[in-house]
């Protein structure tokens, strides 16, 4: 409809305003799409286990099509992910007797994985997560304990790095984390950052996901988690905004319906984020949500499969809510 501003337009000149997408939501609300986001992030279709599912088989089809229709639509992609605890196929941990595979073993995999996927989307890819939640959550404890650091060990963060640089020199390389913004995990992924510069790895930049709720976290743990991550000299990229209607730990089954009061509240929250973004606008050069509208959103299934949940500026009928309005509100004009 003609009447609805683009999302991206209100935001041109200050930064891209994104969506994670699958195949289904490009087929069925392409118009939607390109009409308010002009950045893309495969939601699911470049992740290791689905674009390589086997050693000697990769699938680009997905990845193909999400890159062909941003093309065609003047989008920028975001590629998400090369390393990550989830979403990778056990072949890549495991020797021909299904023994844990030595470190050399799963570098030389983890490089042929990054110049074939990488190498395929060279140019047109601006920026890749390149290793996708390697902090660990539990306040103790430094790297998760993942299959990546047990089979290769500690520098495989600096390794990956090099390898996606090497894959695609023109490509800005990002570390992407959740829960960024909890004062310890925050220091953590700082810290990690901090030695990867100081290795020479080429991060060119930090992913601030953004999976946040209507309580939480405050615009001053957003703003001091910020300030830290910019003082490190990266770029920073929010790569998966939501604000879901509850806390993660709440597992209550029968969600309050989405009530003006609660719509409201939403707006707020994302009246309030923005306005934030908008004064890092200097350091922050895109804003990607994760999912284009309530249609699709992962929230449906997390933590509570099948709980129906409304984090988006856009409802299940693709049409602008409250929050909407106000995101535009704060953009280049006013
Ligand atoms: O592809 C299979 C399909 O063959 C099977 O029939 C179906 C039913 O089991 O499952 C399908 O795989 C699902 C996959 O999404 C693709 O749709 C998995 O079950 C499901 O767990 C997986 O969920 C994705 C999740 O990452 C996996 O951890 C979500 O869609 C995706 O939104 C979510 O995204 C992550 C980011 O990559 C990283 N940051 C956190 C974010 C939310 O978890």
């Amino acid at each position: 409809d003609t009447k609805t501003p683009s999302l991206y337009g209100a935001y041109r000149g200050i930064f891209n305003i994104g969506a994670a997408v699958g195949t289904r939501s490009i087929r069925r609300e392409r118009e939607f799409i390109a009409a308010h986001y002009n950045s893309l992030t495969a939601e699911n279709q470049m992740k290791f286990e689905e674009i390589h599912p086997e050693e000697q088989r990769y699938d680009f089809d997905a990845a193909d099509e999400i890159v062909k229709f941003a093309e065609q639509n003047g989008m920028a992609v975001r590629g998400h992910t090369l390393v990550w605890h989830n979403q990778t196929p056990d072949w890549v941990f495991e020797d021909e007797n299904g023994a844990p595979a030595s470190r050399g073993l799963v570098l030389e995999r983890l490089e042929s994985h990054a110049y074939a996927v990488m190498g395929r989307y060279r140019g047109r890819i601006h920026a890749w997560d390149v290793v996708n939640e390697a902090v660990e959550d539990k306040k103790e404890s430094y790297l998760r304990d993942t299959k990546w650091l047990s089979t290769v060990g500690e520098d495989y963060l600096e390794q990956a790095f090099r390898i996606a640089h090497k894959a695609d020199p023109s490509a800005s390389l990002f570390y992407n984390d959740y829960n960024e913004t909890d004062p310890v995990k925050r220091d953590k992924i700082y810290r990690l950052v901090r030695s990867l510069l100081d290795a020479g790895a080429p991060v060119h930049g930090i992913g601030m996901q953004g999976h946040w709720n209507l309580h939480g976290p405050s615009i001053g743990e957003i703003r001091e988690a910020i300030e830290l991550y910019a003082s490190l000299g990266v770029r920073l990229h929010i790569t998966e905004l939501d604000i879901s209607a509850f806390a993660f730990d709440d597992r209550r089954s029968d969600l309050p319906a989405p009530t003006e009061e609660m719509q409201n509240l939403l707006a707020q929250r994302y009246d309030d984020i923005f306005r934030l973004f908008r004064d890092y606008r200097s350091v922050i050069d895109s804003v990607t949500f994760w999912g284009a509208a309530d249609s699709h959103t992962w929230l449906d299934n997390f933590p509570v499969r099948g709980r129906l949940n409304w984090p988006l500026p856009f409802d299940r009928e693709l049409k602008p809510k409250p929050a909407f309005w106000r995101i535009v509100e704060h953009s280049a004009g006013s």
